[in-house]
């Protein structure tokens, strides 16, 4: 039993569309969850999720925010636009957006400002590659990236996840084991307690994300650092997910 419900979030990446919005909201709103979910749908879904789970607790993000709050920045979608459509979270720094899309620290950074000022609560995603892993070299990755993209937040009152997704267990099938994440979460909350303090670090719910299964989920979430997950390829199934959040739920006060 944890402390706190669990947060599972799904990523949806760059997939489903309205038929998959309407059987995942059919299957999520028969169930009453304990654990709080969240579900990250492509932008031009996020008004529909919205409004179809208007009457649930379910909490509806965005996979990624603009650096930049407002101007001649085209095909951007600023913080303050997505909570005024209903998000509650977003996805920053994805490895996707990092590996694709070139984003960096720094630009992490000045997205997390940008969440926290509009009241959104950013994800920030972390995690070694897989040549990074093979070198060992978790740690210094996780560091770098922590110590980058976290100090000087004003976190009064706010909340803010870490997640934790190791690219090599990204859409491979190859999940970290449980114990490794047990690891490497222990780490990340050892940084976040130099970084923010013990106080705010103790309020950082740290997810694992990377080949997140109904199969692996209870071994994962039963470890203690493990605060939630974050799901790619299978919360695009809808009974699928709802599966890891039934199993979340199990574990949830
Ligand atoms: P998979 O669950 O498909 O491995 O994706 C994980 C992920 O990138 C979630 O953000």
């Amino acid at each position: 039993m944890k402390k706190r419900a669990p947060l599972v979030v799904a990523n949806w990446k760059l997939n489903g569309g309205t038929d998959l919005i309407c059987t995942s909201v059919a299957s999520f709103l028969t169930k009453s969850f304990k654990a709080e979910i969240g579900i990250a749908p492509p932008y031009v879904y996020i008004s529909d999720m919205v409004s179809f789970l208007r009457n649930s607790a379910i909490m509806v993000g965005s996979q990624n925010v603009s650096k930049f709050a407002s101007g001649a920045f085209t095909g951007e979608t600023s913080a303050q636009m997505l909570k005024e459509v209903g998000c509650g979270f977003c996805l920053i720094g994805h490895s996707e957006r990092r590996q694709v899309f070139l984003e960096n620290d720094a630009s992490c950074h000045t997205k997390i400002e940008r969440a926290l000022t509009a009241e959104l609560m950013p994800i920030l995603c972390v995690g070694e590659n897989n040549q990074q892993h093979e070198l060992g070299l978790t740690q210094d990755i996780l560091y770098r990236q922590l110590h980058q993209a976290l100090p000087g937040l004003e976190l009064q009152g706010k909340r803010l996840c870490i997640a934790y997704e190791p690219v090599w267990a990204i859409g491979t099938g190859k999940a970290a084991t449980a114990e490794q994440v047990q690891q490497v979460h222990e780490y990340i909350h050892q940084e976040l307690v130099e970084i923010l303090g013990a106080e705010a670090a103790g309020q950082v719910q740290i997810l694992y994300g990377g080949s997140v299964k109904k199969d692996n989920a209870a071994e994962l979430l039963a470890m203690p650092n493990v605060d939630g997950l974050l799901v790619g390829g299978a919360s695009l199934d809808p009974e699928h997910f709802t599966q890891i959040c039934s199993i979340a739920n199990d574990v949830a006060p």
